[in-house]
């Protein structure tokens, strides 16, 4: 079905939620609150998914336990059917009241310390027979991907509904998270009825993903938390968490399921070229060494150490007619904010021939960004200090 998508404004700001209300109180003579009802009827009696900001990136939710409404998600995206969905919720009242669905007790230094924020955990899907969650949604595993989302158009639209929701993140499959509401309407015009506008996402990259059902715990995918901050707060119970998916055995008797199926797939790529260099010091020899065709306009994204004279002089040289330099930030946050909406920018906007980015360090909010970086370069180039060498590792 071909929509005409609305753009429709919501100001976080005129969103309160008073301590252990389940409601958000907000004027309901202002926009924010029509747009948002506006959003919530398309929700309960329609099966057409909406897209709304989160504080990680922009989701496009629909019913968890609405199969159709689920399916539509997954075409307006053009997601692969074995990847499947983080259900977002304003309260715990809501995962135990309609998913009846219990808290592990492994979650709670977590959740205490990071919800609402941006933190997935993974549980059993209840066996209860009524309000169940849709094999669409959870591609028939037997768990489950949940969240409470901070920001206050997320978690009021969530509650006004009073469903949980089924979001991803609102862009074509394959192309970088919106962080901006421009950025899903370039991706998803006329596929979903509406967009809700609130601004830029603060976090920039999408939540963690942690498994606390496995022994040892496992962080499925590094995002707006750290795995030093998962250490810190879950104490014993977190102390030996454990990066990347398990590996399961390739048994024929035994279907495969990879424990995070969305890690596999090709993701966060711009349509033009993406270079990624790490450890290259100021970066000028490394770009003089790798960049060599005569191309009309190249970006360079820098972090903290690249030097950006240098290494415009030397990408003049090799024959760019223009370039671009843009810094994403010397702080971990504020490189996760700028991060995809940088590389849209390059991309989208200014079409760019090819996209040169300065990587950091995996530690903090490295490990996130670098772990996105990775996926989106179509080259990574890595200086070896032992050998003095230059290697090409993608
Ligand atoms: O920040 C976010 O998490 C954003 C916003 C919109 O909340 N959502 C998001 O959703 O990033 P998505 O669909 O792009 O990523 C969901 C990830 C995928 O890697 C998927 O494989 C994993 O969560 N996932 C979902 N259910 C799972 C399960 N039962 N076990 C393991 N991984 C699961
Ligand atoms: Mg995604």
């Amino acid at each position: 079905m071909a929509f005409h998508t609305q753009v429709l404004k919501v100001d976080p700001l005129e969103i309160k939620f008073p301590s252990n209300e389940p409601l958000p109180v907000i004027d309901e003579s202002t926009d924010t609150f029509q747009n948002l009802q506006t959003a919530v009827n398309y929700l309960k009696s329609t099966d057409s998914p909406v897209a709304f900001p989160t504080e990680t990136v922009y989701g496009l939710g629909a019913s968890s336990l609405n199969s159709n409404a689920c399916l539509n998600i997954y075409k307006a995206k053009n997601r692969p059917a074995d990847n499947p969905l983080i259900l977002h919720i304003s309260s715990i009242d809501q995962l135990k009241r309609i998913l009846h669905a219990d808290l592990l007790p492994v979650y709670q230094p977590l959740i205490s310390q990071f919800w609402p924020g941006p933190l997935t955990i993974i549980l059993p899907v209840p066996t209860k027979q009524d309000n169940v969650i849709s094999d669409i949604c959870t591609h028939g595993q037997s768990t489950f991907a949940v969240r409470m989302p901070a920001h206050p158009v997320a978690r009021a639209l969530i509650a006004m509904a009073d469903l949980p929701l089924a979001a991803p993140s609102a862009n074509a499959s394959t192309r970088p998270s919106p962080t901006r509401a421009a950025h899903v309407h370039l991706d998803l015009d006329g596929k979903i009825p509406l967009i809700l506008d609130g601004g830029s996402c603060q976090v920039g990259l999408e939540s963690t993903v942690v498994d606390g059902t496995t022994n040892p715990p496992r962080l499925l995918r590094p995002g707006g938390i750290s795995l030093e901050q998962i250490k810190n707060a879950g104490g014993q119970l977190w102390k030996d968490v454990v990066v990347g998916p398990a590996n399961i055995a390739n048994n024929s008797q035994e279907k495969v399921v990879p424990r995070t199926p969305g890690m596999k797939y090709k993701h966060y790529s711009p349509t033009c070229p993406v270079y990624l260099y790490l450890d290259t010091k100021d970066g000028v020899s490394a770009v003089k060494d790798t960049v060599s065709e005569k191309l009309k306009k190249v970006a360079v994204l820098t972090t903290r150490e690249f030097d950006t004279d240098g290494i415009r002089q030397t990408l003049v040289e090799s024959g760019a007619q223009e370039i671009i330099v843009k810094s994403l930030g010397i702080t971990g946050s504020s490189i996760s904010h700028n991060l995809f909406d940088m590389l849209r920018e390059m991309d989208e906007v200014l079409h760019c021939d090819l996209i040169l980015v300065e990587g950091v360090d995996s530690k903090d909010e490295g490990l996130a960004i670098m772990n996105r970086l990775c996926k989106a370069a179509s080259r990574i180039y890595v200086y070896k200090p032992d050998t003095k060498q230059l290697v090409q590792e993608k």
